[in-house]
């Protein structure tokens, strides 16, 4: 399966508002969505990223995998297990927010502190067509909220409050990881 380029910011696909997917064509196993989703996964895989967005990869499709174990980037972070999202929305933000220092692989180098809601509902589609509806609190709300951005063409810079708490990962290193505080975030 051929790993898929990155998107980075500057490419007008990161800030255009992702189409819907057709669920009929999901439906088909030979579909070239299926292979696509594999290839996502693969790619999320290798790239070393929690989650990752169609438009990340140049399809301007609604499509999220997400996957959390352990990661250096994320250390102490719950389990998240691998997840396909097809045309997820998002509901309910809590009105309780929890800064985090996020990364994208799109941003490549930065990191930047995002107030995101602790609780929010997610309703999307399975792989295989199948409803998904459930509250997600924890770092999972986050990474569900940083990688739906992306299919409504948003980064994590859009919803920065301070840009005073935008680093690169160098010097995040240097000058911001808490070790007693590790919500650094995707
Ligand atoms: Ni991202």
């Amino acid at each position: 399966m051929p790993l898929l380029k990155i998107a980075k910011l500057g490419n007008p696909v990161l800030r255009q508002v992702a189409k819907p997917v057709d669920l009929n064509e999901l439906a088909d196993p030979e579909s070239e969505l299926q292979a696509f989703i594999d290839d996502m996964i693969e790619t999320m895989y290798h790239e070393g990223g929690v989650g990752l967005a169609a438009p990340q990869v140049n399809q301007s499709i609604q499509i999220v995998v997400l996957e959390y174990s352990e990661n250096k980037r994320y250390p102490g972070e719950t389990s998240i297990p691998l997840t396909v999202l097809v045309n997820p929305v998002l509901s309910d933000y809590s009105k309780e927010t929890k800064d985090g220092w996020e990364s994208c692989l799109s941003l490549v180098d930065f990191r930047g502190l995002v107030p995101r809601s602790t609780t929010i509902t997610l309703n999307a589609y399975d792989r295989h067509g199948g409803k998904i509806q459930k509250t997600v609190s924890g770092f999972e709300a986050v990474v569900l909220q940083h990688e739906i951005d992306h299919l409504q063409g948003f980064v994590f810079l859009d919803r920065m409050k301070d840009f005073t708490k935008l680093s690169y990962q160098e010097e995040f290193d240097k000058f911001w990881v808490k070790k007693e505080d590790n919500s650094f975030l995707e």
